[in-house]
């Protein structure tokens, strides 16, 4: 077997990582979210939910990652636990199961780049998203991202995925900061401020057991975590760099890309005068996308904004892949770019049900948030907190530098309040699922 790959650097772990983390969540999840839950309030529960279950969550899957230098299966059965590779299976199977779906609104975006340059959508934003979002162009169009998904993929961690994130994430902050900018200085933007960040206590407190839950599920499904995305990157880490201090930054990058999206997109719906009290796809799609039809540049402006969500999209669906890739390589004698174009061909067809009916991709999406992927993160969190336990403290903290106090903070948070919210969170969503009535943890795409 050929030698396994690695990154060629600490930062291109760390940049692949946040263009995992930054994707369509942080743009049309996060900030409408984050105004309608309270402003400045909600953004103090998201932060508190992100540093403390997130952070911890994802130094779980670090660990295991690093440790164990495999893919998401086998390196339960690396680190000793044969039987717990059922809990890698999960976290793979999630990936699968989103990435089918995820391709299909990456199809959605490459769609709106081209509509933007023509003006398509201005006119009428609502029906044009109708004509696009199911049937054979989207079909087409699904298969169009995965290609890129699979080209990128096939070439490699340190060739393929390292370079191209290297170029991805730098461009989506840039692109949003410029875009924040420009939204600045159109008239009536100012209202979208007060919406997006005035803090609101009152609407924190009145849906408090809705918002909670809520933060916790955006945190984990922001960091891409139990999709065995970062199981995966961390396994391509080499050397003993801090895992604590990769995990504070990704953490960091990946809340900051959704205040500056929020920075973008709220003062620009307000300053066309527009609603934007909807959330989920229709928000970018109609609001935002209605939007460009109005103002000066609308088509460039357009243009530019589904060209960076569709970077975010991109640098999100690849670390999908590669949990599967990784997975096939490190097990079956066959090569990656084989291996790219066969699973990605598979991933394909499975999305094929969401390309020609939402509906579909509806209950696929609420099948991974509901049920997937908590699911998933409570195994690796028993796992890594109470199963394997201490050789997981020694492998945090090397090259940290800090004191076993951190490891055992750590330890001790996983093993009580984090697993604790995971259940909570778990439990929310069978209710939903099966009764169709608790508030969504993470609303449907
Ligand atoms: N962190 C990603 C996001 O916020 O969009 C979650 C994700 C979804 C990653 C789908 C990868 C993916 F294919």
């Amino acid at each position: 077997m050929t030698e396994r790959e690695t990154w060629a650097t600490r930062a291109g772990f760390i940049v692949a990582a946040v263009g995992s983390a930054v994707g369509l969540g942080n743009i049309w999840q996060f900030p409408f979210k984050t105004a309608q839950f309270g402003g400045a309030s909600f953004l103090i529960v998201y932060i508190v939910a992100a540093l403390g279950i997130g952070l911890p969550a994802i130094l779980a899957e670090f660990v295991i990652g690093r440790k164990a230098n495999l893919n998401t299966i086998s390196a339960f059965e690396k680190l000793g636990y044969k039987e717990w590779r059922v809990v890698g299976a999960i976290g793979l199977f999630t990936g699968f199961w989103i990435l089918s779906y995820y391709s299909v609104v990456g199809g959605w975006v490459l769609r709106y780049i081209g509509g933007s340059l023509t003006g398509a959508y201005f006119a009428a934003p609502a029906e044009y998203f109708g004509q696009v979002s199911a049937g054979m162009e989207a079909l087409a169009l699904h298969a169009v991202f995965m290609a890129l998904v699979v080209g990128i993929v096939a070439a490699g961690i340190e060739d393929g995925i390292e370079k191209a994130t290297k170029l991805m994430v730098p461009s989506i902050v840039v692109i949003l900061a410029a875009l924040a900018v420009f939204a600045f200085t159109l008239p009536g933007a100012s209202a979208g401020y007060a919406y997006f960040l005035s803090p609101d206590f009152n609407a924190l407190s009145e849906n408090f057991a809705e918002i909670v839950p809520f933060a916790v599920g955006q945190a984990f499904f922001s960091l891409s975590l139990g999709m065995g995305a970062m199981i995966t990157y961390a396994s391509y880490i080499d050397g003993d760099q801090s895992l604590f201090g990769d995990g504070i930054t990704i953490v960091f990058l990946n809340s900051f890309v959704g205040i500056l999206a929020g920075l973008v997109v709220l003062p620009l719906l307000f300053a066309q005068g527009i609603d934007p009290n909807t959330s989920g796809a229709g928000a970018v799609f109609i609001s935002v996308a209605g939007a460009f039809g109005d103002i000066p540049g609308g088509q460039i402006i357009g243009f530019v904004f589904f060209a960076v969500v569709l970077i975010a999209a991109l640098s999100s669906a690849i670390s999908l892949l590669e949990v599967v890739v990784s997975w096939a390589i490190d097990n079956y004698d066959v090569s990656r770019p084989q291996m790219a174009i066969g699973l990605g061909g598979t991933i394909f067809l499975l999305g094929v049900p969401s390309a020609i009916d939402s509906a579909w991709l509806g209950w696929f999406d609420t099948l991974a948030y509901q049920l997937l992927l908590p699911l998933s993160v409570l195994g690796i969190l028993v796992f890594a907190a109470w199963v394997y336990g201490a050789p997981a403290i020694d492998e945090l903290m090397k090259g940290s530098g800090l004191g076993e106090g951190v490891g055992l903070t750590w330890l001790w948070l996983a093993r009580t309040l984090v697993i604790v919210a995971v259940v909570a969170t778990l439990a929310l969503g069978l209710q939903t699922l099966f009764l169709g009535e608790s508030p969504a943890i993470v609303p449907p795409l």
